[in-house]
C-alpha cells in the first residue's frame, strides 16, 4: 500500500483527529484500551525479517482475532468513528497516535508524533507479542526481536500504570494500581511493595525484579517520576516508530 502523502490537509487532519481522540477518550475513559491497541499493533514488528509493525494490520480479523488482542475490537471500533471524519489518516497512523493521546490525557508525558505510516493488509503470525506467563529470557527474547533494549522493556512496562486485566480476556483480572486512569509511576512503587498490596502482578510484570539490568530501572522509575517519564516518552516513541523511516 502506497505511503500517505504528509501534506498539510495531511498534518490538518491529524491535529483534528488528535482533537477528537482526546474528546472521545475521556469521554469514553478508554485510554488503557487504546493504549495497549497501539502497543498490539506496533509490538509485531521483527526487525530482521522488517514484518510486522505499526502498520494498522491489527484492523485485519484475522489479527485482532490472536488470543493476545482479545477485546481490542472495542478500541478498533472507536478509532473507525474517527476514521470515518478523517478518512485520509491511515489506520497506522491512527491506532498511534490514539496510543500517544492516550498518555497525555491521563497525565504522562508527550510522546512526540511523527506521521506518515502505511497500512499494511499483511498480518504476521500469532506468537509474536509477550506471553504473560513466562519470565526473563522471554521477555528478552521478544523485545529484542523488536530491535528494543533493556531499559525499553522496563520503561514501556510502565504503561500498565494505565487498565486492568479482564478474566475474560487474558484470564488475569485486576489493576495493576490505585488509579487505572492516571499516568504515574505508581506501576513501579505497586511492583517493589510486593504481592501484599492485592493489586495485579503478571508473570512478566514480577520478571522485572528478577533481572538486575531490569531491576536497575525499576528502582529508578519507583524514586524518579522524571526519569521515568523522559525514558518513557522515548522508549514509547521508539515503539510507535518501529520499522518506519520519517520521509
Ligand atoms: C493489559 C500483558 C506490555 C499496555 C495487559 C493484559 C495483559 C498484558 C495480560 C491484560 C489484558 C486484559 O485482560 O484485558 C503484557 C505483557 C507485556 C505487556 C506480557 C510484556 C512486557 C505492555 C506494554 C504496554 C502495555 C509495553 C504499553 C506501553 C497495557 C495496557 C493494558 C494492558 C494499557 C490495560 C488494557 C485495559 O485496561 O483494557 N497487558 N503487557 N502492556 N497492557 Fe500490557
Amino acid at each position: 500500500m502506497a505511503m500517505p502523502v504528509v501534506d498539510t490537509e495531511y498534518l490538518k487532519q491529524i491535529d483534528k483527529a488528535r482533537r477528537d481522540l482526546r474528546a472521545l477518550i475521556s469521554t469514553k475513559n478508554c485510554a488503557p484500551i487504546m493504549l495497549r491497541l497501539a502497543w498490539h499493533d506496533a509490538g509485531t514488528y521483527d526487525v530482521n525479517t522488517k514484518t510486522g509493525g505499526p502498520n494498522g494490520s491489527i484492523r485485519n480479523e484475522e489479527e485482532y482475532s490472536h488470543g493476545s488482542n482479545n477485546g481490542l475490537k472495542i478500541a478498533i471500533d472507536f478509532c473507525e468513528e474517527i476514521k470515518s471524519k478523517h478518512p485520509k489518516i491511515t489506520y497506522a497512523d491512527l491506532y498511534q497516535l490514539a496510543g500517544v493521546v492516550a498518555v497525555e490525557v491521563t497525565g504522562g508525558p508527550t510522546v512526540n508524533f511523527v506521521p506518515g505510516r502505511k497500512d499494511s493488509k499483511i498480518s504476521p503470525k500469532e506468537g509474536r507479542l509477550p506471553n504473560a506467563t513466562k519470565g526473563v529470557p522471554h521477555l528478552k527474547d521478544i523485545f529484542y526481536r523488536m530491535g528494543l533494549s533493556d531499559k525499553d522493556i522496563v520503561a514501556l512496562s510502565g504503561g500498565h500504570t494505565l487498565g486492568r486485566a479482564h478474566a475474560e480476556r487474558s484470564g488475569f483480572d485486576g489493576p495493576w494500581t490505585q488509579e487505572p486512569l492516571k499516568f504515574d509511576n505508581s506501576y513501579f512503587v505497586e511492583l517493589l511493595k510486593g504481592e501484599s498490596n492485592g493489586l495485579l502482578k503478571l508473570p512478566t510484570d514480577v520478571a522485572l525484579l528478577d533481572d538486575p539490568e531490569f531491576r536497575r530501572y525499576v528502582e529508578l522509575y519507583a524514586k524518579d517520576e522524571d526519569a521515568f517519564f523522559r525514558d518513557y516518552a522515548l522508549s514509547h516513541k521508539k515503539l510507535s516508530e518501529l520499522g518506519f523511516t520519517p520521509s
